[in-house]
């Protein structure tokens, strides 16, 4: 069996970049209330709000930089494969140089039809406003799974999972599911670490390793790729 590595991440592996996270102090979600402007209803009622809090966070995204738990990630693919299971809409896993990665609830730097899924493009600009049309002439709207609506790959997610040999929980409040479920798909004996500045729950069977994840993630790295368990 290979030595398959999976990295579950959420919005604390890039708060380092300086993008925020949803539930800490100072989140997003402390700010905003999610059914106004992360929810079908809210685009129904209110489109340009919608608009403008994804349009802030695009430019935020694409001022940020890769950090260094973004950048220890991909550097294990020199010696594993390495797949990033991701709830961040942000690209900053690829801009580190990881080549597999899964956004479940999809990427902010991409917009869609409103009427047809299937029908996406990579941005040109950095916001989307009122009037901005796709080909089949319906209004463009972020490429973001919003509350409500489904996330995606959750099948190949829990293969990855179930074929892990570690796996490696960064950033993650785990409270949104069906994302926060898939820590339960991972193998029994596989190695397990969940890594957080705050305690928080710990799935069973998962070592917890506080700190940050630019600190954290790259000691991690470096003891995998030294032959030794991360301490
Ligand atoms: P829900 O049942 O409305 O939807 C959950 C589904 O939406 C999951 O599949 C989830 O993964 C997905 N989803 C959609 N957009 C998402 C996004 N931007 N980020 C993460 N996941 C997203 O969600 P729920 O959490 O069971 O919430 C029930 C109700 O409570 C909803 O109306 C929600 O808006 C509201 N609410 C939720 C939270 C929360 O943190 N989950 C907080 C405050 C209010
Ligand atoms: N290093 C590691 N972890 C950190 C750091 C850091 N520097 N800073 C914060 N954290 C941790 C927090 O302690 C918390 O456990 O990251 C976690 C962030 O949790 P949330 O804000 O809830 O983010 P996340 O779990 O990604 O949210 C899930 O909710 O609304 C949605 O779309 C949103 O995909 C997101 C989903």
């Amino acid at each position: 069996m290979t030595d398959k590595l999976v990295f579950l991440t959420g919005a604390g592996v890039s708060a380092e970049s300086g993008l925020k996270t949803f539930r800490d102090m100072g989140g997003l979600w402390n700010e905003y209330a999610i059914e106004d402007v992360a929810s079908p209803e809210a685009w129904r009622k209110n489109p340009a709000t919608v608009l403008s809090f994804y349009n802030e966070r695009r430019c935020a995204v694409l001022d940020a930089k890769p950090n260094a738990a973004h950048l220890a990630i991909a550097g294990l693919e020199q010696r594993f494969d390495v797949v990033v299971i991701t709830q961040n809409i942000d690209d900053l896993h690829e801009r580190a140089g990881s080549t597999s990665v899964i956004h479940v609830h999809g990427e902010i730097l991409k917009a869609r039809s409103t009427i047809d899924a299937g029908l996406f493009y990579r941005l040109q600009k950095s916001t989307i406003e009122l009037g901005d049309l796709c080909e089949q002439g319906s209004q463009l709207r972020p490429d973001v799974v919003w509350f409500g609506e489904n996330v995606r790959f959750m099948s190949e997610c829990e293969e990855h999972l179930r074929s892990a040999s570690r796996v490696v929980v960064v950033g993650t409040s785990l409270t949104v599911y069906p994302a926060a479920g898939l820590v339960q798909k991972a193998p029994f004996d596989a190695e397990k670490y969940l890594v957080s500045p705050e305690p928080q729950k710990v799935p069973y069977g998962f070592r917890f390793l506080r700190g940050p994840a630019s600190t954290v993630v790259p000691r991690i790295a470096t003891c995998w790729l030294e032959g030794r368990k991360p301490v």
